[in-house]
């Protein structure tokens, strides 16, 4: 099958609510081609079993170069010292590099995380008590994250504003387009500087522990190294806060949803799925491109062609799941995509999951009577395709409950 290229997934006016014009592109042309923002001509795969398919076919890389796009003006050494990490490599690279972080990240080490997770969540809300008005996102969702990935990392408190206001633009993509190679030169020079300062002091963080790897040997290069960094530090500040960003807004727009979960926080695990299911922080995975040709969805796919699967839509599959647009915190099966799936599943998911557990528990417990400031309309979803995620979030707190 043969298709016109579609300029639509550029319509800025998709952000606000996407969800029913993927609908409409999963009956229609569920593999579509598409013009993105950045100028690069890619493949929208829109349906569940597809999406699945594209995540795991070996067929489509995650190591080849997407064309050539209207963000691609960085200095080489630049690009290399990003672009080296895990997410862009198909093994046996990507096995490597992913085997040297992952110790870090299994269930059980994330869980000794839990008491500092809790500690700073109980700062976060302890400082909102007695304002009347909150941006949420600003105040909660953002710092968190932010905080215990840093802390992991050995990322010192002091950076993190710059931190966030590079990795904002970086993500954005060409919706910040001006300001991008600005953004991520400098990335890149704290990060070269943080890695000196690591190197001369080592500490007890993940950052001490990799470069330790990268001196003793040959399985990380310098580039690797910093790419590693970049990618955790974004990743992990660029993700988390929309989970509770998104999930905050769906139970406050229907406040019978947060009066339910303040009754019952059993339910808090299979609420935080369906909330990652239902409006998922990532909306589209990384591009991947195709080796050699290849069918998806009944489509030709050519050798070189560039492939986005788009997770939101693939999580509302009437296909997979029973009445996808209901919000059904009690959902039992949930076999959703919003960390991906196959090798490139997120590495960051138990830490992801755990962080969101005491983000809602602690908020529904000591905000009871938290409700939006504005009206839902009035409320402005990020630029850029990759995430899905508000830009602000007013709340009034009202009275803190005692601890
Ligand atoms: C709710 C929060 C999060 C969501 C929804 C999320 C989602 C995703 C998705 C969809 C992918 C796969 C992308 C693709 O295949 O193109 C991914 C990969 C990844 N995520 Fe997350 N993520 C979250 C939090 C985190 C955190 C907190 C970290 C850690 C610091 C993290 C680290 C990573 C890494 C390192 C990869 C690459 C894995 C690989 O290539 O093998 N993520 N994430």
């Amino acid at each position: 099958m043969t298709q016109d290229v579609r300029e639509d997934f550029a319509d800025p006016a998709l952000r606000t609510d996407p969800h029913p014009v993927y609908a409409q592109w999963r009956r229609e042309t569920p593999v579509r081609r598409v013009k993105l923002p950045n100028g690069v001509t890619a493949w929208l795969v829109t349906r569940y079993e597809d999406a699945r398919q594209a995540l795991t076919d070996p067929r489509l890389s995650k190591a080849l170069p997407v064309g050539q796009t209207t963000d691609s003006a960085l200095p080489p050494a630049v690009g290399a010292a990003v672009s080296r990490h895990m997410l862009s490599a198909d093994p046996p690279d990507h096995t490597r590099l992913r085997r040297l972080v992952s110790g870090a990240f299994t269930a059980r080490r994330i869980e000794a995380l839990r008491p500092r997770i809790e500690e700073i969540t109980d700062e976060l809300l302890a400082a909102m008590a007695g304002r009347e008005r909150v941006d949420l996102i600003d105040a909660f969702a953002f710092p968190l994250p932010i905080q215990v990935i840093c802390e992991l990392l050995g990322v010192p408190a002091a950076d993190r504003d710059s931190f966030r206001r590079w990795s904002n633009t970086i993500v954005a993509g060409a919706a910040a387009r001006d300001r991008l190679p600005g953004a991520m030169q400098a990335m890149v020079s704290y990060i070269r500087e943080l890695i000196a300062e690591r190197r001369a002091q080592p500490g007890e963080d993940l950052l001490s522990g990799l470069i330790g790897v990268r001196d003793a040997g040959d399985r990380l290069s310098e580039d690797e190294l910093s790419s590693m960094v970049f990618l955790l530090l974004i990743a992990g500040h660029e993700t988390t806060v929309n989970l509770i960003g998104n999930g905050v807004h769906l139970l406050l727009h229907e406040r019978t949803r947060w009066e339910r979960l303040r009754a019952d926080p059993a339910l808090l695990p299979s609420a935080i799925e369906e909330f990652l299911r239902y409006e998922g922080p990532v909306e589209t995975a990384t591009f991947r491109v195709a080796t050699r040709e290849l069918e998806l969805g009944g489509t030709t796919i050519r050798a070189g062609d560039p492939v986005l699967v788009v997770l939101l839509s693939a999580d509302r599959d009437q296909q997979r799941f029973p009445a996808p647009d209901e919000l059904r915190m009690d959902r039992a099966q949930n076999p959703h995509l919003a960390f991906g799936h196959g090798i490139h599943y997120c590495l960051g998911a138990p830490l992801a999951r755990l962080e969101a557990q005491v983000a809602f528990g602690r908020l529904l417990a000591r905000y009871p009577h938290m409700r939006l400031a504005v009206a839902p309309a009035e409320l402005t979803w990020r630029p850029g395709v990759l995430m899905r995620g508000l830009l602000e979030l007013p709340v009034v707190p009202g009275p803190a409950a005692r601890r």
